[in-house]
């Protein structure tokens, strides 16, 4: 089965085909961030006309790359079998055109439409690419890191999720791209505080927010640090890489002791780690080193957003039969799983 993935919830514009939920036919990705690098952040209203000016010409590539070709007028092309979009969490202004879009392809062409939760996308990223005896196995856990979320989820089967864990304010990647304007990087901050921490020695040590007793999450404190030790009278910008490498760091043992603790008591059989932040290379050997269960990350490329990971979540809902109807609406804030 041929799933067509459409993913513009934020600032990158993603349209993919992935058959069977894993193999990826075509997976086109333009990314917005030239153009809201001037602004420091994504600008709303810039990033839905930029993925209004891109998705059809890219949608032609990608049909064509996965060798479905347009087909005839009116018809689909020969071997789709079902449209999967971002319907939430995100961006209303940029969601709404992904889902237009959605819409309108399966209402023409006659195939089930799929809403997908950006974050349960993100999630089957880690099942692209890969032969099934190597894919996620049931029960798991993942830990999702984002520019927007930060969650340990518990997933019993496809498509359940039980909330474990979650940040009580600012998302692991939000706190990146804060910390990295702090330090005078550009944006996106997640790569740019990985490139200047590569081989540096983390200094000063930062307060580390363990929240003890709870699975939860804070990361704003620790941006308020990194703050103070910038505006204070004796910091020097030759300071920057280690403060980088000590705010990465933190961060980073933080979700991990915590991903630990939570796989300890849970019994799962791996811990899936996704999300932007997911592509973070210290974490993902930290996460790798600490949890004591077989870890399972997407390929690096796959961790940001992409139109693949939307086909793959929609693949497993098609599946079990499920469908949307003409009146799916986005939701800015649809939550996988109640807190
Ligand atoms: O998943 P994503 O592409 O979009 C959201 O759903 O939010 O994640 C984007 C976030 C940004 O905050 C970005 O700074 C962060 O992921 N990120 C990283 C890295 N690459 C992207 N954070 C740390 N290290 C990275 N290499
Ligand atoms: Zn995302």
């Amino acid at each position: 089965m041929n799933v067509l993935g459409v993913e513009t919830s934020c600032d990158e514009t993603g349209v993919s085909v992935v058959q069977g939920g894993a193999r990826i036919l075509s997976n086109l990705v333009a990314s917005q961030i030239e153009l809201h690098a001037r602004y420091g952040g994504v600008v709303p209203e810039v990033a839905s006309r930029q993925h209004l000016l891109t998705l059809l010409p890219q949608l032609r590539s990608c049909l064509e790359r996965a060798g479905l070709g347009p087909g005839a007028p009116g018809k689909p092309p020969p071997g789709l079998d079902a449209v999967a979009v971002t319907y939430g969490p995100g961006l209303a202004g940029a969601l709404l055109v992904g889902l237009n879009l959605a819409k309108a392809l399966a209402w023409a062409w006659d195939l089930p439409l799929i809403g997908v939760n950006h974050l349960e996308a993100h999630i089957y990223a880690a099942w692209l690419d890969r032969s099934p005896e190597d894919q996620p196995q049931f029960p798991l856990l993942a830990l999702v890191v984002s520019g927007g979320h930060t969650e340990v989820l518990f997933m019993p089967a496809h498509g359940q999720y039980q909330m474990v864990g979650r940040t009580r304010d600012d998302a692991a990647g939000e706190a990146f791209d804060k910390v990295a304007r702090l330090l005078g990087l550009p944006f996106p901050g997640g790569p740019s505080v990985e490139r200047a921490a590569r081989g540096v020695a983390p200094a000063p040590r930062l307060p580390r927010p363990w929240l003890r007793g709870s699975d939860d999450f804070s990361f704003s404190g620790l941006k308020t640090a990194v703050l103070r030790l910038v505006e204070s009278p004796d910091y020097r910008p030759e300071a920057m890489p280690g403060l980088a490498a000590a705010f990465q760091e933190t961060v980073v043992q933080v979700l991990a002791a915590k991903a630990a603790a939570v796989a300890r008591r849970f019994n799962a059989r791996c811990l899936v780690l996704a999300g932007g932040v997911a592509a973070n290379r210290r974490l993902r050997e930290v996460v790798e080193d600490t949890v004591p269960l077989p870890v399972i990350c997407p390929p690096i490329s796959l961790c940001t957003d992409n139109g693949a990971m939307v086909a793959a979540a929609g693949y497993y809902r098609l599946e079990r039969g499920e469908r949307h109807g003409w009146d799916l609406d986005v939701v800015p804030t649809l939550k996988l799983a109640p807190p």
